[in-house]
């Protein structure tokens, strides 16, 4: 194996080693992935200025989000299925991040349960992220389960009413666990590692889930659960219902138009995410980074705001950082070296975005990342 130098090595390896509707489903934005491309390539054209001869000793980039100490601004996204990127991936991850000193956010849909990852992690606190869903004694029992478990805030996903439409999903029958078809089983023959681990764990199914809601048919198909239990009459109502349920830190996720996030501000939120999806709801919607600066004039005083989306590097970090985001997540960034190389893929995602961040923070002639503001970019164009 060559040496991993960047993130895009990462994603080289984890499209080797894992199959691919796993891979898949996470590489995808909905139809024609335009806001998926969108979010990475913004990031391209905002140009940083270089500054010398500035003393570039004793750099930090240790930060807070929602009032907690990070080393620096990045959380781990909550992603959905990421135990099926490596067995046992979200307990993997959530270790990383912990090593690491920031925050790692667990998925309703994950493969570990809250328990899981509350044990695998000596009970560090974690973040935990909930949808609406329509059955509200499972959401009363959830955010009891996340309580217990000390998670220190709660990331409510408002953009997945309904899901967006991914088309590899659907041509690949993405299921956990996989359904034994024989392309499932010839593609699986392919990823020897992956197997193996699988065949290591107990945890192949949506642990948050199974054997804790009723009504649905086919629990192995996010498709098909998402349609039958998430609530499409989710409405600020509903936000207020949970803020007072959970009584902890806020995170309102999904937010990408300015009146909405007074809307979040007056929910009494903590903070929110400027966010779409990932490009994976609606294709079309503005890039994260392209939506974050009206967010900041239009509520910045107001709520903490991060940002994701597209954030590949350090340098996207700091960015985002720059145009007035606290904090930022990365996704797909870890779950490549999750993909790749399990725990350690994902200390190593780590590590890159933090040296990348490091760096480039320094030629830009700073060396706190709380003094980086938008001086460091030439004005935005795009
Ligand atoms: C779930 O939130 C997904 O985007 O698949």
């Amino acid at each position: 194996m060559s040496i991993i130098t960047n993130i895009e090595d990462l994603r080289v390896l984890a499209q080797q080693r894992v199959p691919r509707m796993f891979y898949d489903y996470a590489d995808s934005g909905s139809w024609t992935e335009s806001t998926y491309r969108a979010n990475e390539s913004d990031f391209q054209r905002i140009k940083l200025r270089q500054r010398v001869a500035i003393n570039m000793d004793n750099r930090s980039t240790a930060s807070t989000m929602v009032g907690q100490p990070v080393t620096m601004p990045v959380a781990l996204a909550p992603i959905g299925l990421t135990g099926m990127q490596y067995a046992d991936g979200e307990i993997l991850a959530a270790r990383a991040a912990k090593k690491f000193g920031v925050p790692f956010t667990l998925s309703t849909m994950s493969i570990c349960s809250i328990e899981d990852v509350a044990a695998g992690t000596d009970n560090h606190p974690f973040w935990f992220q909930v949808y609406v869903i329509r059955d509200r004694g499972f959401m009363e029992r959830l955010i009891e389960r996340a309580r217990a478990a000390h998670c220190s805030a709660l990331v409510l996903t408002l953009d997945l009413q309904i899901m967006g439409q991914r088309h590899k999903d659907l041509k690949n029958g993405l299921s956990a666990p996989p359904k034994l078809t024989l392309p499932n089983i010839l593609n699986m023959m392919t990823k020897p590692r992956w197997a193996l681990g699988m065949l290591g764990t107990r945890r192949r199914g949506f642990g948050n889930v199974v054997g804790h809601v009723t009504g649905v048919d086919d629990m192995s198909s996010l498709t098909q659960w998402s349609a039958q239990q998430f609530d499409p009459t989710l409405n600020w109502n509903d936000v207020e219902w949970i803020k007072k349920l959970w009584g902890g830190k806020l995170i309102l996720k999904g937010i990408q138009d300015p009146e909405d996030a007074r809307l979040a501000v007056n929910a009494g939120a903590d903070a929110l995410i400027v966010s779409n999806h990932g490009g994976r709801q609606l294709d079309g919607a503005e890039s994260s980074i392209r939506a974050l600066p009206r967010i900041v004039e239009a509520v910045g005083k107001d709520i903490e705001i991060h940002m994701d989306g597209g954030v590949r590097s350090g340098q996207d970090v700091l960015k985002a950082r720059a145009l007035g985001a606290r904090g930022v997540y990365i996704g797909r960034a870890f779950v490549y070296g999750l993909g790749a190389l399990g725990e350690t893929g994902v200390s190593k995602a780590l590590e890159i975005i933090h040296k990348e961040l490091d760096l480039t923070m320094a030629f830009c002639g700073r060396t706190d990342i709380n003094a980086v503001d938008q001086s460091i970019l030439l004005p935005v164009t795009y």
